[in-house]
């Protein structure tokens, strides 16, 4: 569904993303790991559109989008959330997440014809969302009010409200609570089972091993692990990366 090819970008003298070689198939849930400033937030704004490679492409749905304006890759399917919320604190929870589904229909024309005709079809599938998100109760609050895990809960259904095939989620996790984070895991398995792809950005290691499919391991933007969890957990490399190397040797 999503394939990077030698993709880079370079910020000055940081390879943030360094040749990197990536493919998402359908219907998987595909871990991103590494540390702190291994270039996994680059790799999504590459994805998305936010920034252009240095060198490489971008493959969605066999097309190549490295170019492309973001608002165009959303049209084709796909959708993110931010490391660094961002929703509209101005519009309600509703209003969230009618903004993300009029994506869907191609601009205002068709939302406003939708509206009008009931747009019952639509309406029914956001309230669906809302209720997947535990936050119909909170729909005419402004969602600048919500508190921080309610937040991360619109993002990740607004994201799904676009209808966007393979979703993004750049550490959905952080800041969350054990009890969130395993509401999250539930959640994020059933828009697998839902039909969305899924790349996952994550620094929860429990929550990546149990609900990711493969994890691929970045580390100075270089790939340098690719597998299964239980295989990306015992790469010497991957420990080495996360521990790194300059502990004290033993006397
Ligand atoms: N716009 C930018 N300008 C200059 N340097 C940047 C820019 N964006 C990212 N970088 C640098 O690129 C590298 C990769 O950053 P990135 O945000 O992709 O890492 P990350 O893996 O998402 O890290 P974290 O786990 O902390 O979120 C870092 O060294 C970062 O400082
Ligand atoms: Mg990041």
């Amino acid at each position: 569904m999503l394939e990077l090819k030698n993709l880079s970008r370079h910020f000055g003298g940081v390879k943030a993303v360094d040749t990197l070689d990536l493919s998402v198939k359908k219907g998987e849930i595909l871990g991103l790991i590494g540390p702190n400033g291994s270039g996994k937030s680059t790799t999504v704004n590459l994805i998305t559109g936010v920034y252009q490679p240095t060198a490489g492409t971008v493959t969605f749905k066999g097309q190549d989008i490295s170019q492309m304006p973001p608002h165009q890759r959303c049209e084709l399917g796909l959708a993110r959330t931010f490391q660094n919320i961002r929703l509209f604190g101005h519009l309600t929870v509703w209003q969230n997440l009618w903004a993300a589904r009029v994506v869907r229909e191609q601009g205002w024309a068709g939302f406003k014809q939708r509206w009008l005709s009931g747009a019952s079809a639509a309406r029914e599938e956001a309230e669906k969302l809302l209720v997947f998100g535990d936050l119909a109760h909170k729909r005419d609050m402004l969602a600048g009010n919500l508190a921080f895990g309610e937040q991360r809960r619109l993002e990740l259904i607004r994201a799904a409200a676009s209808g966007a095939e393979l979703l993004l989620l750049d550490e959905p996790a952080a800041g969350m609570n054990a009890e969130e984070i395993n509401d999250l895991d539930n959640r994020i398995r059933s828009l697998r089972d839902q039909g969305h792809t899924i790349l996952l950005i994550e620094h929860h290691m429990e929550l990546v091993m149990e609900v990711c499919d493969r994890v691929a391991v970045l580390n100075f933007g270089r790939k340098i692990a690719e597998g299964t969890p239980a295989q990306v957990q015992a790469d010497a490399q991957v420990r080495a990366a996360y521990l790194g190397t300059d502990e004290p040797q033993a006397a």
